[in-house]
């Protein structure tokens, strides 16, 4: 994955190359942060942790260990991304298989581009009436925000630019990643 001799430490995965953004030790800084917070408005509950995947399993695998106190985890599956462009329809690949109903709720994102996913799903969820929804993005990007969500809680507002590492992925690759990379500008097609 590395360029070998690269000063600028760029990586290719498939034909486009990225840039280091967020190092492996700002991702961590910001992701104990996040748990201790979580912590702090959580801590009477035992709340259910909602991964959405694929993205988010490496951030919330990290974000459950930060919160130090007895929680639940689930996943679900939704796709809307194809390459680096975002489909415009949202698929349930895995539903919920835990009922909610009374539930307080942590729904974990690994990125909000244009709100889409999280507005989609945040409605199946509030239609099964838990006691409370909050939501974490480990990444936003503010400037292409298309839907209206409220996100409590966020690692990092970025530039509308496609990225990958901790978990987000280009056509599979780069999610092992301990940072995160931003795609190089001249070689964007
Ligand atoms: P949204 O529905 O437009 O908010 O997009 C959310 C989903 O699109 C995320 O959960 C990711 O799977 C994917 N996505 C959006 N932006 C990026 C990116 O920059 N890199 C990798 N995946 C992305």
């Amino acid at each position: 994955m590395t360029i070998p001799f690269d000063p600028e430490n760029r990586i290719q995965l498939h034909d486009l190359r990225f840039l280091p953004s967020i190092s492996a030790q700002e991702v961590q800084t910001r992701v104990h942060a996040l748990g201790a917070a979580l912590q702090n408005s959580l801590s009477d509950d035992t709340p259910l942790f909602i991964s959405v995947l694929s993205g988010s399993f490496i951030f919330t695998a990290d974000l459950v260990r930060a919160f130090e106190h007895p929680c639940e985890i689930t996943f679900v599956k939704l796709t809307s991304y194809a390459g680096t462009q975002s489909t415009g329809d949202v698929q349930t690949v895995m539903g919920l298989e835990k009922d909610i109903s009374g539930r307080h709720l942590v729904v974990v994102e690994d990125i909000v581009d244009t709100g889409r996913t999280l507005h989609f799903f945040l409605e199946q969820l509030w239609a099964q009436q838990p006691a409370s929804v909050t939501t974490v993005g480990f990444l936003r990007k503010p400037d292409a925000a298309k839907f209206s969500v409220k996100i409590d809680l966020v690692g990092f507002d970025i530039e509308d630019n496609f990225v990958v590492g901790y978990g987000l992925d280009y056509n599979g690759l780069g999610r092992n990643l301990k940072g995160i990379y931003v795609l190089e500008p001249t070689t964007h097609q």
